[in-house]
């Protein structure tokens, strides 16, 4: 990263904070995303937010944020926000001057998550073939051997990371085994993707620097391996892409590795923080701990509220199509909308005392995997993958508590969760 891009942030992060200060002064409420007490527990600014404005304007990030649970809703769903920034003519010149070769060639060409319907109808109709609820349900019983793969690492650890050991290859290996790379390529993927991961919390350059370094050497490789298995595609997740057609409609190439590398991206820092994010709510509240180890059968309804309790990613943004009046406020044409998932799910209007992580919920309402046409398309994959991780955690390690050094939470405006999540547990895992 050039020194001028490091001095922008930096600079970037001050007048932030003043704005911010200020702010918070007028309205009573504001949100500084950049502040440690932010990062460790952003719930309290949410609530503040949610309850004095829940669709604000914020001076300092020169964005409206919307905190409410239907409101998140109706964001997502209404067509006159939209995700693709080359609409946006003046964002679009500024963001091109600030981008190298490789760069602007992925902004140019938007994976589906960057582009609006029509565009984004037709990939995204012929991504989710690759993704049918009945395959992904099928991939249980070898998901479970991954799972007690990881875990067999721990040995005779009465210590161990989970993140390291378990949340963050599970994923990698997952997706890596559903696209059929090659086992010799596995160490190496997995490098990439945690690469990745290591560089989107913001603050770190080197770790960014890593991150983009790995993004463009994943696209090579995706690029090359597609142009080999042309041929002969074959009937994992890379084959049914490039097989995919719809009356005579098929991706092209750059839509190809583009779709790739969202599934890597979009698929594993998520899942990995689930796990740890989950993990530690459980940990944190042990009653709950014990209720699950009792009725296991509760694992996928656990899931869901550590979804809504702890989403790994806490916002999305959306821009402005058009000049509208919304909710009583004037939005203007290429304003950027903050949808805030993690104030919307812990909205008391959706979820009854929504503060309190309890897994016996009757109906957990959260956002966690978007909504409307983004909806995430690896739902079941992640609920699934979070399961049997839980599963297996509770079985091998009943006893298991956090050490006594609390866990320090890693977010930037967009995730949230742990690098590292350590445990104790008595229990060897043999
Ligand atoms: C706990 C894990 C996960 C979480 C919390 C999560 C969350 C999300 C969210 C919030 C969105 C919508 C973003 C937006 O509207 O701007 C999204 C979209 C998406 N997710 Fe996930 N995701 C997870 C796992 C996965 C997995 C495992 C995959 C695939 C391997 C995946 C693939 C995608 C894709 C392709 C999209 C874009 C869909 C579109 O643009 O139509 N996600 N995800």
């Amino acid at each position: 990263m050039k020194i001028r891009e490091k001095l922008r942030i930096r600079f970037n992060r001050l007048t932030f904070g003043a704005l911010n200060f200020v702010e918070g002064r007028i309205h009573g409420a504001s949100i500084n995303l950049f502040s440690d007490e932010f990062n460790q527990n952003p719930h309290a600014q949410f609530k503040a937010l949610r309850e004095t404005d829940p669709l604000h304007y914020s001076m300092a990030i020169r964005a409206w944020w919307a905190t409410g649970f239907e409101l998140v809703q109706e964001v997502l769903r209404d067509p006159r926000f939209g995700t693709d920034l080359r609409k946006f003519e003046k964002r679009a010149k500024k963001i091109r001057r600030r981008l190298d070769a490789q760069r602007l060639e992925r902004f140019e060409n938007p994976s589906m998550l960057g582009l609006d319907p029509p565009d984004h109808s037709r990939i995204r109709r012929l991504v989710t073939h690759g993704f049918m609820h009945r395959f992904i349900a099928s991939l249980e019983p070898r998901i479970a051997q991954i799972v007690t793969h990881c875990l067999d690492r721990v040995g005779n650890q009465q210590e161990f990371d989970v993140i390291d050991v378990l949340a963050k290859p599970l994923p990698a290996i997952v997706i890596a085994e559903m696209m059929g790379l090659p086992e010799s390529d596995h160490a190496q993927f997995q490098a990439w993707s945690e690469d990745l991961i290591a560089g989107s919390g913001g603050g770190d350059v080197a770790a960014a620097e890593r991150a983009e370094h790995s993004s463009n050497a994943l696209i090579d490789y995706f690029r090359s391996i597609i142009e080999q298995r042309r041929a002969n595609p074959g009937d994992d997740l890379i084959g049914q892409l490039i097989l995919a057609e719809e009356e005579g409609d098929t991706l092209n190439a750059q839509e190809l590795y583009n779709t790739c590398l969202l599934l890597l991206v979009a698929g594993h820092e998520t899942t990995t923080r689930l796990i740890g994010n989950g993990l530690y709510a459980l940990l944190e509240a042990p009653d709950q701990f014990e209720h699950l180890k009792a009725h296991p059968e509760l694992i996928p309804n656990a899931v869901e509220e550590m979804l809504r309790y702890e989403p790994p990613v806490i916002a999305t943004q959306r821009f402005a199509l058009e000049d509208m009046e919304f909710h009583g406020k004037q939005l203007k044409r290429g304003d950027a909308v903050i949808v805030s998932i993690a104030a919307g799910n812990r909205d008391p209007a959706a979820n009854d005392q929504p503060d309190r992580f309890d897994i016996t919920r009757a109906k957990v309402n959260q956002v966690s995997f978007g909504y409307g046409v983004h909806l995430c398309i690896g739902a079941s994959l992640a609920r699934l993958e979070a399961k049997v991780a839980f599963e297996h955690l509770l079985e091998r390690f009943p006893d298991m508590t956090l050490t006594n050094q609390r866990p320090k939470w890693v977010a930037n405006p967009f995730f949230r969760g742990f690098d590292h999540l350590r445990v104790v547990s008595g229990s060897t895992a043999a």
